[in-house]
């Protein structure tokens, strides 16, 4: 593969708690991926990227970093990392490793060095730490809400505030300081050095923080593209290795300044799942894509789910199919079957896009939300910050089906940390393998086409009628989807190559996308 190899990357998510359990302690870890590399393998993915598997006292998944240089002994060992990242390399496989630039733990070394030091202190220097307002400071210093709702300030013993745009557990780093700067470069040229091959950002955007604005103003501050041209220098001073940042922001020619040939390499493109399933919203996302990413040379990608977005077969089996953090529609009544006969059609028309491709875990084997789990096992922080009101993210973290007819499911030996559906007997991985059309086996088989004859590259339009998709490939490849409710005729072909759904006389049902040559 080429240096650039991660143009058109198929790369697999591994949210590493729920993937598999190597030791029986309900927690999924290393040892359990590196049973399951063969899996993986076979699957045909490019790469894995690991959510992060630092030590952590796990306030938010473990995006409350403690060291950025170690494992989380729930997961396993340094040492068992490097072996991990071997054996995957030995299976062609390379791997994306999580960073966390906005925010560290409350109980990382500089945070518990900062509180001890006091106000004032070079130590403080290192976070956002400020005097509250009102006669006795009892006030934060300034309104701001936290992204998991309730203030963006926590008071400490002495009277001080710190900010934190995420959980108090999380204390926002202050990026002015040279000494963070620093810190991150050699955070990042000690995973690189452990041959690594990408990074990927946590929450991009939001470094650089404007106090003395009333509203929140953290989103995209333009000093935030000279520690992306520092974080390319590094990337780029090692063969093969690139970035994705995870922004969230609405304005796409903002996003793009991102990906300018000096900066980020990648970013993930989020418009694409918010959109409801309508052939308008989605062309017009792809469009959007294409016209701010084609410019500067950066490859698109293409994700329809993630460890924080609601699970494809639940969002396209509601009336209402749009995704969004405000209000992810939790309990709003769900077609299953639709929606996976959508999240089918969906995938093949994602995969043969031009640009880079995001499967998370669980994805390919058509897992629903679950939208059921009690109360008291919920850890998703936006639970209970949000008194309930939202009920996170944990639906689409519940540890994965491998193989037999009852719980855990060959997930390990323990009881899992979130409990599976007992309905997901019939999407186990192992049942999946023995039929020809589950979700499991057109994954397998999209990606393996899409490996000669899709990925980087650009995109023709071919006309079609309102609500049809169609678009043909560099390597002669035309996608149609149908998102019309009736049947329709293929364009004339020499070969069909997969289609999400039966053809039904020759023609292509509603809810279908057919690859043709
Ligand atoms: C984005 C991550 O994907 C999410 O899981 C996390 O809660 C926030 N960033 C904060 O780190």
């Amino acid at each position: 593969m080429s240096e650039a190899w991660w143009r058109g990357a198929a790369i697999y998510q591994v949210y590493l708690r729920s993937f598999a359990d190597g030791n029986g302690d309900g927690i999924g870890d290393l040892a359990g991926l590196r049973t399951r590399l063969p899996y993986l393998a076979e699957l045909g993915v490019d790469a894995i990227w690991l959510n992060p598997w630092y030590p952590s006292p796990m306030a938010d998944g473990g995006y409350d970093v403690a060291d950025y240089r170690a494992i989380d002994p729930a997961f396993g060992t340094l040492a068992e990392a490097e072996a991990y990242i071997a054996e995957a390399h030995a299976l062609g496989i390379r791997t994306i490793i999580d960073i966390v630039p906005n925010h560290g733990s409350d109980q990382q070394d500089w945070f518990v060095e900062a509180l001890a030091a006091g106000p004032g202190s070079a130590a403080r220097g290192r976070f956002i730490f400020r005097p509250g307002r009102g006669p006795a400071g009892e006030l934060p210093p300034n309104d701001w809400q936290s992204i998991f709702n309730g203030p963006a300030w926590t008071q400490v013993a002495d009277g001080e505030w710190y900010l934190h745009l995420f959980a108090p557990e999380q204390p926002d780093f202050n990026w002015r300081n040279p000494e963070v700067v620093e810190e991150f470069h050699a955070i990042l040229r000690f995973w690189l050095d452990r041959g690594v091959d990408g990074i990927r950002i946590d929450s991009a955007a939001v470094l650089f923080k404007d106090l003395d604005s009333v509203e929140e103003s953290y989103t995209d501050h333009d000093e935030v593209h000279e520690v992306y041209r520092g974080w390319r220098r590094i990337t780029d001073s090692y063969e093969g290795r690139f970035l994705v940042g995870e922004m969230w922001m609405p304005d796409q020619e903002r996003f793009a300044l991102y990906l300018r040939p000096d900066e980020m390499h990648t970013a993930f493109n989020f418009d694409f799942l918010s959109r409801p399933w309508n052939a308008d919203e989605l062309r017009a996302s792809i469009d959007l894509t294409l016209a701010t990413h084609v410019p500067i040379g950066a490859p698109p990608t293409w994700v329809l789910s993630n460890h924080d977005v609601t699970r494809p077969v639940t969002k396209y089996g509601r009336p209402d199919t749009s995704f969004s953090h405000q209000d992810r529609k939790h309990g709003m009544p769900t077609d299953l079957v639709l929606g996976e006969r959508r999240a089918r059609a969906a995938a093949l028309l994602a995969m043969a896009l031009p640009g880079g491709l995001y499967v998370y875990q669980g994805e390919e084997l058509g897992l629903p939300e679950v939208e059921d789990l009690p109360d008291e096992l919920l850890q998703d922080p936006i639970f209970t910050r949000s008194a309930g009101a939202d009920r996170g993210r944990d639906g689409c973290r519940v540890p994965l089906p491998w193989s037999g007819q009852e719980t855990p499911f060959g997930f390990g030996a323990g009881t899992p940390w979130l409990p599976q559906p007992t309905d997901w007997k019939n999407l186990t991985a192992e049942s999946q393998q023995a039929d020809q059309n589950s979700m499991l086996a057109l994954y397998r088989n999209a990606l393996k086409i899409r490996r000669t004859h899709l990925g980087d590259g650009s995109l023709t339009w071919l006309d079609s009628p309102p609500g049809i998709l169609t678009f043909t490939r560099d390597s002669g490849l035309t996608s149609i989807t149908n998102l019309t409710p009736n049947p329709i005729d293929l364009p004339p072909h020499i070969e069909l190559l997969l289609t999400s759904a039966p053809l039904d006389n020759a023609q292509l049902p509603s809810d279908t996308t057919a690859w043709i040559r």
